[in-house]
């Protein structure tokens, strides 16, 4: 395969979910545009940005997906679980109902992604100096579902790349475990996990960064 600018090895599909106002959108701007802003509009339906970043010597093209975390939402929000490869699962650290809320998140995933997904826990906000549940919290129940944490500040930028990586990580093991040890460009894979080049989403405009 060439390795143009546009190239990449595994398309990564990647689902941000959690409550209205913990961050998703902030942590998606942050880490594909590397910006931030301080009004929460809250996002209507689901929208999406792309980055391409190498990890263990392979490019992965990570498309993800910001959804609204209001409640009105959901059923549109939902119809997207089933594609996901990765999902990002976010409270912040100052808002204990968003961290309760977690476990309702988790059933929305048994229910409709599909069982291989892979999940991590973040707990956003960390710069907030009024937070309401501490680190070992957040890693407690990270740990209950078997599932890696990050605590991360879409503001000052704290982990935000490292929870991204992260997923894009485990994405990518187990796209390897279908394909074989070194993913094909030219595809050959089943399921969730596909190797393509130049994958965008249908009826939607791609808003690549
Ligand atoms: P919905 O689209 O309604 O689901 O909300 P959301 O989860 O996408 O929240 P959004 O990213 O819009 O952020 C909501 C508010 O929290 C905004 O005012 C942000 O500036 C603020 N915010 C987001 N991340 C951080 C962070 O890491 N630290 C601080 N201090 N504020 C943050």
């Amino acid at each position: 395969m060439s390795k143009g600018n546009n190239a990449f090895d595994l398309l990564a599909k990647v689902l941000i979910i959690g409550d209205s106002g913990v961050g998703k959108t902030c942590l998606l701007l942050r880490f594909c545009e590397n910006s931030f802003t301080t009004s929460h509009l809250a996002t209507i339906g689901i929208d999406f940005k792309m980055k391409t970043i190498e990890v263990e010597g392979k490019r992965v093209k990570v498309q993800i997906w910001d959804t609204a975390g209001q409640d009105r939402f959901k059923t549109i929000t939902q119809t997207y679980y089933r594609g996901a490869m990765g999902i990002i699962l976010a409270y912040a650290v100052n808002d204990r109902e968003s961290f309760q809320n977690i476990e309702n998140w988790m059933k929305q995933i048994k229910e409709h992604a599909s069982e291989d997904v892979c999940k991590i826990l973040v707990g956003n906000k960390s710069d907030m100096p009024d937070r309401c549940i501490e680190y070992e919290e957040g890693k407690r129940l990270a740990d209950s579902y078997g599932i890696q944490f990050f605590e991360t500040s879409a503001k000052d930028c704290r982990n935000v790349n490292d929870a991204f990586y992260e997923v894009a990580r485990e994405i990518k093991g187990k796209a390897a475990l279908k394909n074989g040890p070194t993913p094909q460009t030219n595809g050959g894979s089943s399921g969730g996990a596909q190797l393509k080049k130049d994958d965008k989403p249908s009826g939607k405009d791609s808003k690549c960064c």
